[in-house]
């Protein structure tokens, strides 16, 4: 997957994502991560990407002239290959919260573009022009976009097969089926007086698996009514069109005897 960032901070997007797991998967080749600095692209003498917004109000804008060169310049490639353009993801707290069902949708792309805004935003103009989606992190406002791109970045990086050590990690952990994460523990198996369920040290797989989801059910419960009650919405869905198997019960070898006899 190839990322690709328009930003006035690309060293924010350089630090922000060189490090640990995603600087692994880029080093193997799984993913990169291209940070465009949006003032390469600007016209002005002295290289300013802003102005005034008309009609008066706070703050400065970004103009359109250097976002749209500079997306210009990246899909030009991409037309002269006949390569699909990529969906350019404007972040915004206007846009739609970002969920892991969006990570799931965004991780099936081979490229993708984020757009980061500063200031006080960017001309409407180009954003009509090429924005495809908008994303939000949340109902709080921050500097720019940069910090959110890159959260989103690093949940849909982590989505990509081989970029976890482990393809079964990515599914097993919270969000990936409305129920949140159980407790882990790690050695010492005492550690302030605290001795890790006795479960967990038996070997035995299928328990372990159980106390788990029965875990990873009630914390959910607790911690998020909202996601358990989708939990067992869908739960229930799955069980209608999916009714478990009723066991079949052992034939009573005393009764049999007794067919035996009455015939
Ligand atoms: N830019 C500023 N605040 C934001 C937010 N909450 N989500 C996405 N982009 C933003």
């Amino acid at each position: 997957m190839k990322f690709h960032i328009l930003t006035l901070f690309p060293e924010m997007i350089e630090q922000g994502l060189n490090n640990s797991i995603i600087k692994r998967a880029a080093e193997a080749g799984y993913l990169s991560v291209n940070a465009i600095n949006i003032r390469d692209y600007t016209l002005d003498k002295h290289n300013k990407v802003d102005d005034y917004p008309y009609g008066g109000g706070a703050g400065m804008l970004m103009q359109a002239q250097p976002v749209y060169d500079a997306y210009k310049a990246l899909v030009k490639e991409h037309e002269e290959n006949n390569k699909k353009t990529p969906r350019v993801i404007f972040m915004t707290p206007q846009g739609r919260t970002f969920k892991q069902e969006i990570a799931q949708e965004l991780a099936k792309e081979e490229e993708l573009i984020f757009l980061c805004g500063h200031y006080e935003g960017i001309d409407e103009r180009v954003l009509e022009e090429i924005v495809t989606d908008e994303l939000s992190i949340g109902d709080y406002v921050l500097t720019g976009g940069e910090l959110p791109a890159m959260v989103v970045i690093d949940t849909v990086a982590r989505l990509i097969p081989g970029v976890l050590n482990n393809d079964e990690s990515a599914n097993d952990e919270s969000f990936a089926g409305n129920l949140l994460e159980y407790p882990q523990y790690t050695r010492p198996e005492v550690w302030h007086d605290k001795k890790v369920p006795e479960v967990l040290l038996s070997g035995h797989h299928a328990n372990i698996a159980k106390w788990r989801l029965e875990q990873s059910v009630e914390r959910t419960k607790i911690k998020r009514p909202d996601m358990h009650e989708k939990y067992m919405e869908e739960l229930e869905a799955y069980l209608r069109e999916h009714p478990p198997k009723k066991k079949r019960r052992k034939k009573n070898a005393n009764a049999d005897e007794e067919n035996v006899k009455e015939k």
